[in-house]
């Protein structure tokens, strides 16, 4: 082995290095549990709770006109691409749970057989399944802020399907062994937690004359990037140095798919440069705020 080696080993500090030694797993997986209940509460009440007074929009005094006609049919179908930045963000977040609140709940219908024995890695899986869906109702949510040209609150009512390249890679995870389950989800989330942390960096500029709607939205990623790193972590708790190295090489293939189905990002900016930057991604480059809620390991 080169010299230098395991001190490069050790300097990886990426999603995809090394985690804490393989027996502490199981002790880290409780802790994990512990988090989950702490922050969602029995049956997700504190979760709701938290919903009802941090996330409610019709609350909100400000809102920002849309063509609400025009929002559904890009929501339906990306065509119009000649619309506000701040438009292409709502798009963006209407969108870009979709696909993976579409793929945990294909997932667990088939998988739900499959699953290992009870233990406490199907009790979390579990919660972390639960936590999908309030991404969907935070990010779709943020229509809330909006009204159309009548005046009336923004409803996305379009219909979304989910794209071919999604619908293959499903179709695969279904069927996967876990040894390769694990991997592809630890890659799923990690691009995940890419994109969200970038449309979030990307939201900075945006809505110069409404910043009461940039927090809630910027609130609203926060939100969803805490829960993401959770699901990292378990990820990691349950592949090995095989696994991870898997995970790492499939991740950009999985951002450049977020790409497709998500084509309002690569109209806010999100190109072959900003891609590179996975390379080097890591809790460090995530906001102080996700670094200090949320759950690393
Ligand atoms: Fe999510
Ligand atoms: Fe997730």
């Amino acid at each position: 082995m080169h010299p230098l080696a395991p001190t490069l080993r050790g300097m990886d500090n990426t999603f995809f290095g090394p985690t804490l030694r393989l027996e502490k797993s199981e002790s880290l997986l409780g802790d994990y549990r512990r988090w989950l209940e702490a922050r969602n509460g029995p049956g997700f009440a504190t979760r709701e709770a938290r919903m009802r007074s941090e996330f409610d929009a019709s609350r909100s005094p400000t809102s920002v006109a849309v063509d609400g006609a025009r929002v559904n049919r890009n929501y339906a179908d990306f065509r119009e691409k000649d619309v506000a930045a701040e438009e292409l963000a709502l798009l963006a977040f209407a969108k870009i749970n979709a696909g993976e609140a579409w793929g945990v709940e294909q997932l667990t219908k088939v998988r739900e057989k499959a699953r290992a024995q009870p233990g406490i890695a199907a009790e979390v899986e579990t919660i972390v399944t639960g936590e999908e869906t309030f991404h969907t109702r935070l990010l779709v949510g943020a229509a809330g802020h909006f009204h159309d040209t009548r005046g009336e609150r923004l409803a996305i009512t379009g219909a979304w399907t989910p794209p071919a390249p999604l619908r293959v890679l499903i179709g695969g995870l279904a069927v996967a062994p876990r040894a390769v389950f694990h991997p592809l989800l630890l890659a799923s989330e990690v691009s995940g937690v890419f994109a969200f942390d970038w449309l979030l960096r990307r939201l900075s500029t945006l809505f110069p004359s409404a910043p009461a709607v940039r927090e809630s939205m910027e609130a609203r990623l926060t939100e969803v990037l805490i829960d993401e790193v959770g699901h990292i972590t378990f990820n990691r708790l349950l592949v090995g140095r095989a696994g991870r190295a898997i995970a790492r090489a499939l991740s950009p293939n999985i951002v450049w798919m977020q790409r497709l189905m998500t084509p309002e990002l690569v109209a806010l900016g999100l190109d072959r440069h900003q891609i590179a930057r996975l390379s080097g991604f890591s809790l460090t480059s995530l906001p102080e705020e996700v670094r200090r809620r949320a759950f690393y390991a």
